[in-house]
């Protein structure tokens, strides 16, 4: 390759959450315009220095990862100042430090109110009763073990809790009035069993149905010769107690997610979040990223979504009021009726109590909980750092960016944009979620992927839990990301496990 004259380029910067100095030399074979260009890019405060070095060797693509090596420096902190050091089962569960007394308190309410088993009502104790008359769980923790994700299939291959089935009717077949609504309002639930199937019932309520799984294998070969085996799901519903679904009802099944950084996620700036968005994919990278816009059951209007599989809530808060309302059927001031159609009566007439079974106080003592929860820090060795090059190199921070500073000026490193991409047909749920298509899924943080194996005995990755490995994951993306697991297929078998190791490190 015809070498064209090197740049030395001196970066002095101040870390924008640590006031420590930070100096760096890199060498660049540009012209000056690119390297500042290229320090601009980096998250420090730069000043460039650029002198001309004309005996040095090296190539661009190698100068741009080095600049990396400021980032991988920085993921000891992913969570910015609010990171824990250990990586054991209680990683996710440590508070913010500095909270006061005040702030203690709700953060431990609002703790209790996501362990504790909540019961049925009538019972000795008003402040947890309410559960059902419909449900799938009675307690937060038993799909977000240790305030982990959960999982497709236990160790007997049996579909798990944490893994629930949203019904929907598909799109294609609504008239243009109702397909507005669906984009307003999110979805149109099935008529009879409303918008998630739940597998218990409380006393005297039948359960209404049972998820059942089918997998068809396919083999995926390497360029280096070596192959892999998926697993294609394919979800039916059993013992169904209403009577069989609406003809145009589609079932999208969707695994518990971790509850990393929740609180700093809410923090990025909406501004931040958009200017990644590229719908016309005018910059030719073949990654667009869209914003899902959600409607806010707070604010009465429709608002940019960030959290969930497709961004269909726009809070913690809210996402919280729909698992109380759809995974126990506990009623707050947000969703305040019970999870029953009117064509279930046995529901209908079990219906608890006519107050709020979590009124605000609780339900922002939960949010506040699960928001001010540290962030592991990434587990750091030589081979990471490689793996970190090659994450970059491959393109898979096109959607899984590295940062973002909050409103708070905490640097953070979710590995997320939150923005829906286009995954391919094999990933698709046939489901419409406000603006998100069957085949548009929200870019889902990595941070804490790696504690996935620590916090329990059973992992899987991938909305519906198909992914056996982190390896299967990154084989399934498809669509936009086609060209960048092409990429992955290209490199070798110790480039590949590096670049797996460095996701099990974060
Ligand atoms: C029956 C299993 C189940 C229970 C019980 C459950 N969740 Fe979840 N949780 C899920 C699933 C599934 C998702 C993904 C939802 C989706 O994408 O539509 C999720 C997602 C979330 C998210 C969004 C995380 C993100 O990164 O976007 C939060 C927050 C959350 N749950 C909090 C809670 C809280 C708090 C409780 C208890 C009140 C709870 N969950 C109970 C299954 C459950
Ligand atoms: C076009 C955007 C895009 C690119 C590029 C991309 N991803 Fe993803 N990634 C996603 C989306 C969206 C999902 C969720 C898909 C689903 O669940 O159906 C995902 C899921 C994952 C998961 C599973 C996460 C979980 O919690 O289950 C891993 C691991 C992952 N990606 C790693 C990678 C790696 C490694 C690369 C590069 C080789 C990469 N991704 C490139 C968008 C992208």
């Amino acid at each position: 390759m015809q070498m064209r004259p090197k740049y030395k380029v001196k970066f002095i910067g101040h870390m924008l959450y640590k006031k420590e100095i930070l100096s760096e030399n890199l060498t660049c074979n540009v012209m000056p315009l690119t390297i500042v260009l290229l320090c601009l890019s980096i998250p420090f405060q730069v000043q460039a220095q650029v002198e001309l070095n004309k005996e040095s060797q090296v190539s661009l693509s190698e100068k741009i990862i080095d600049s990396d090596d400021l980032i991988y420096r920085n993921l000891e902190n992913l969570g910015g100042k609010h990171t824990i050091k250990a990586r054991d089962k209680r990683s996710l569960s440590h508070a913010y430090d500095n909270l006061s007394d005040e702030e203690i308190d709700k953060f431990i309410l609002g703790k209790s109110f996501f362990n504790i088993p909540w019961v049925e009502a009538p019972s000795a104790t008003t402040a947890r009763d309410g559960l059902g008359p419909l449900f799938n769980a009675n307690t937060c923790l038993s799909c977000h073990s240790g305030n982990g994700a959960g999982f497709s299939l236990d160790q007997d291959g049996h579909i798990n809790r944490s893994l629930v089935f949203r019904l929907s009717k598909q799109e294609s077949q609504l008239d243009p009035q109702l397909k507005k609504i669906v984009t307003t309002q999110g979805f149109i639930a099935d008529p009879v069993y409303g918008a998630q199937i739940n597998i218990n019932g409380v006393h005297g309520v039948l359960f209404e149905g049972t998820p059942k799984v089918s997998y068809s294998t396919q083999t995926i070969q390497y360029a280096d010769g070596q192959s892999i085996q998926l697993q294609m799901p394919k979800f039916s519903l059993i013992n169904l107690n209403y009577g069989p679904l609406d003809k145009s009802t589609v079932i999208s099944p969707r695994v518990a997610l971790s509850l990393v950084g929740l609180g700093e996620i809410e923090k990025i700036s909406e501004q931040d979040i958009l200017a990644n968005e590229d719908v016309e994919d005018r910059n030719n990278d073949g990654i667009s990223g869209k914003a899902n816009r959600v409607y806010s059951l707070e604010k009465k209007k429709s608002v940019l979504g960030r959290f969930s599989w497709k961004a269909s809530a726009p809070t913690v808060k809210q996402q919280v009021a729909s698992a109380l309302h759809n995974d126990m059927s506990l009623t707050t001031p947000l969703i305040n009726n019970e999870n029953c159609t009117k064509f279930q009566h046995d529901c209908l007439e079990a219906q608890g109590s006519q107050s709020l079974e979590v009124p605000m106080k609780r339900l922002e003592a939960i949010s506040y909980y699960i928001s001010h929860l540290k962030v592991p820090a990434q587990r750091k060795t030589h081979s990471n750092r490689q793996g970190f090059k090659l994450f970059k190199k491959t393109g898979c921070s096109s959607c899984h960016k590295s940062s973002f500073v909050t409103s708070e000026n905490n640097r953070i490193y979710p590995f997320s944009d939150f923005l829906l991409h286009d995954m391919g047909e094999a990933l698709s749920d046939q489901r419409n979620e406000f603006l998100a298509q069957p085949r548009e899924w929200r870019t889902p943080p990595l941070w804490g992927i790696g504690l996935a194996e620590t916090l329990s005995n059973n992992v899987s990755y991938l909305h519906d839990g198909r992914a056996r490995s982190i390896e299967e994951a990154i084989l399934w993306h498809g669509g936009e990301a086609e060209s960048i697991t092409q990429k992955f297929k290209q490199l070798t078998k110790s480039e590949r496990q590096s670049l797996i190791q460095f996701i099990r490190s974060i």
